[in-house]
């Protein structure tokens, strides 16, 4: 016999959830299609929905009971992209990028306009021994001249690379962070009794400085907040000393480089995934921050944390988790929303 993959039921429903918000684009500031999308999954199950203006899909479930508290919970929806500043004459373009774009990741690579039209990713002849940077590299879309081209300046694309399910492990271009929406949908949907004013926030403009969660976070005005949203691993070849792995459960973070989550939240998350006997890991990520830090300095300051899903390969077209870290985080979000908070 040969090695299969788990036979572990599988649900079926979270992975074409997953696709869909996957492949569904949506660089910065060009949430409308990737809302749209997640306003679809959750309009049966929350009490109110709301947009800002800064697009941000704002979903509360429940009513404050006695000892409840105002909840946020933030889920970016906006993923990395490119935008054009310039079509050279012979119909090429050059970008620059939305977000933390890596060069390398980019050459060869396909995107996707919010017009519809697509593009593979090209490369000027490099000295020898030198990395390219991004003005070294060019969007084909087929054109033959300026005039002729379907993008011009201004115009945004996000990468192409369909969903992959590798059975326990789960490929995307953008895990980071469709997947935590995923999560914060299904805890939505699953948070039943509770004696807080949940707000699912469904943020935008993360990728280019928390700003959807900055305004947000200002407009809910919460007593405690989460981000959720997706964390380096130190479990592939010779990459940063870092403990959190795949496969291991969800991160609970204790700091990165944008804020240090709220002690007294970080221990309300473990003592919740004890309890229920769920697997986690304690994350310190040397680079990188979430819309925990614009939630923590809204108004006064708000307790605040952040729930992290391991992904490798961030910011690049296979970002990868973990099928049953996605699990847990799921079970742990719900836990935590559903009874009494109490911050030491
Ligand atoms: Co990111
Ligand atoms: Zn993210």
């Amino acid at each position: 016999m040969t090695k299969t993959q788990s036979t572990t039921t599988r649900d079926e429903a979270l992975l074409t959830l997953i696709q869909k918000l996957v492949e569904t684009p949506g660089p910065s500031g060009q949430e409308n299609l990737i809302r749209a999308a997640v306003i679809e999954e959750i309009k049966d199950y929350a009490e109110e929905i709301r947009t800002d203006a800064l697009g941000n899909l704002i979903a509360r479930v429940g009513t404050k009971q006695p000892g409840g508290l105002r909840v946020m919970v933030s889920a970016h929806i906006d993923e990395i992209g490119l935008m054009v500043t310039h079509v050279d004459a012979n119909g090429f373009a050059r970008f620059i990028a939305i977000g933390g774009v890596s060069p390398l990741t980019c050459i060869g690579g396909r995107v996707l306009f919010m017009n519809g039209t697509r593009g593979v990713i090209g490369c000027e002849r490099l000295e020898p021994n030198t990395v390219p940077t991004l003005d070294k590299l060019f969007i084909d879309t087929g054109a033959l001249s300026r005039e002729d081209c379907p993008v011009s300046v201004g115009d945004v694309c996000g990468f192409e690379r369909p969903f992959l399910d590798m059975g326990a492990h789960l490929v995307a271009k953008s895990m980071d962070d469709r997947v935590s929406a995923a999560v914060a949908i299904q805890a939505l949907r699953a948070v039943k009794k509770t004696p807080h004013e949940v707000f699912f926030v469904f943020s935008t403009q993360e990728e280019v400085g928390l700003r959807g969660a900055t305004t947000a976070a200002y407009g809910v005005n919460p007593d405690v907040g989460l981000a959720v949203d997706v964390t380096r691993t130190g479990d592939t070849p010779r990459t940063v000393k870092m403990e959190v792995a795949l496969d291991k459960g969800p991160a609970i973070k204790v700091r990165d480089s944008s804020f240090i989550a709220d002690p007294r939240v970080v221990d309300w998350m473990v003592a919740t995934a004890k309890s229920a006997g769920l697997p986690y890991q304690l994350e310190v990520l040397e680079a990188g921050g979430t819309d925990g830090r614009a939630i923590q300095l809204a108004h006064a300051g708000v307790p605040a944390g952040c729930l992290s899903i391991p992904c490798r390969y961030i910011h690049s077209p296979s970002e990868m988790v973990s099928y049953s870290d996605v699990k847990y985080a799921i079970e742990l979000l719900t836990r935590l929303l559903s009874a009494e908070i109490k911050l030491g």
